[in-house]
């Protein structure tokens, strides 16, 4: 680092629970802030989970009445947070817990803004504007990567125009987040792995962020410096890893939750909102293409990342533009991908890029870019990724 940055900057956290058995204080936190009855977010495969139980006693066990909504899918819509808001305001409902993955967490960011503000929530897509706060919200995230639980963020896409949209406030940062590592080891292998790496991707580009402070810049690094050493094949399976990577989520969370994020969640909420996949993977796909844009804009931060993967570019001399390629290959190795597949293996058709384009030119995540891209820059990687 050549000096640290002393540009103005504010740090918003949630308070949180880490550890065994976290989960088991989402009735006493429902008692703290005297609420008489939640809506429980969920999705179906997490209702099957024996982990649940325990949730739910804890909730029953101080007396706080609770309404199920179970019907969110991965990448939630517009359409399941309607249903969601209605049920919580029919049912008499005065808090949320949500249990479950980022999709599920951001459900229920969704469900508070219309709860507590009225309308629809495509109204609220975009920057700060919320007017009034969220009724409390409790969080058990279920995976480590999307840091909902944490983040100023919800991401809600709109299926009919085949879009992902964000919304950014310090009212979506929930009030408590209980990350136990307990649900993880009922994760699926794919939900496991690109979970993990839609965290990694948040600490690089947090870190990365023309947004970053001295404060996220410690998260950041150390998010990628515990990714790297807990990551493996079936670590939600080994509870010391499941929980190494937990906290290094975390620390991903509070990284770009205050520092912004960056060109490859922009590329990746485009490519989500257009095919449905998976995000952390959408994440890899682009990343070590949006790597080689930004490498010249941050060139020290990089090659620390570089070093922290273990490419000992201080000895070896590797020229700038050889990072990018070297930092693919350690993430493949330690993640278990076997090929990075291109976008038309996904999908994608060469039509399909002036659509991408411009949904990725609309994204806020681009704002915090280190280097700021045109049109022209985002056309050529993805047509290079095709
Ligand atoms: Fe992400």
């Amino acid at each position: 680092m050549t000096g640290y940055n002393r540009a103005l900057r504010k740090f918003v956290s949630p308070e949180f629970i880490t550890g065994d058995g976290a989960r088991e204080f989402a009735g006493r936190y429902s008692l703290n802030f005297n609420l008489k009855k939640v809506l429980f977010v969920t999705d179906p495969n997490i209702e099957k989970c024996s982990w649940l139980s325990h949730v739910i006693d804890s909730i029953t066990d101080n007396g706080v009445e609770y309404e199920v909504f179970s019907s969110v899918t991965e990448n939630p819509s517009v359409d399941e947070v309607m249903e969601g808001a209605d049920v919580f305001s029919t049912t008499g409902c005065d808090g949320i817990i949500a249990a479950g993955g980022g999709s599920v967490l951001d459900c229920a960011k969704g469900i508070g803004i219309v709860a507590e503000n009225g309308g629809h929530i495509s109204g609220y897509i975009g920057l700060d504007l919320i007017k009034n706060p969220m009724p409390p919200l409790i969080c058990v995230p279920s995976t480590a990567g999307s840091s909902a639980d944490v983040s100023q963020y919800a991401v809600i896409s709109d299926r009919s125009r085949r879009t992902k949209r964000l919304i950014v406030s310090k009212s979506l940062v929930p009030d408590v987040s209980l990350l136990d590592p307990v649900p993880l080891s009922t994760l699926p292998r794919e939900v496991a792995v690109n979970s993990a790496m839609d965290a990694l991707i948040h600490a690089i580009e947090g870190y990365c962020s023309n947004g970053s402070s001295p404060v996220t810049d410690t998260f950041g690094l150390n998010s990628v410096e515990m990714i790297i050493r807990n990551m493996s094949p079936g670590y939600w399976k080994d509870p010391e890893r499941s929980f190494g990577i937990m906290i290094a989520s975390l620390y991903a969370g509070l990284c770009f939750s205050n520092a912004g994020l960056g060109l490859i969640h922009s590329m990746s909420h485009a490519l989500g909102g257009l095919t449905g996949m998976n995000h952390g993977y959408s994440s890899f796909l682009v990343a070590r293409e949006v790597l080689e844009f930004n490498m010249d804009a941050h060139l020290v931060k990089y090659r620390t990342i570089a070093l922290k993967f273990g490419i000992d570019c201080k000895e070896k001399r590797y020229e700038n533009s050889e990072l990018p390629g070297l930092i693919n290959e350690k993430i493949m190795d330690i993640f278990g991908y076997e090929e990075r597949p291109g976008l038309a293996d996904v999908g994608i058709l060469e039509d399909d890029v002036p659509e991408l384009v411009q949904r990725t030119m609309e994204d806020p995540c681009i704002a915090t870019n280190p280097r700021l891209p045109v049109a022209e820059d985002i056309k050529k990687m993805y047509l290079d990724l095709l």
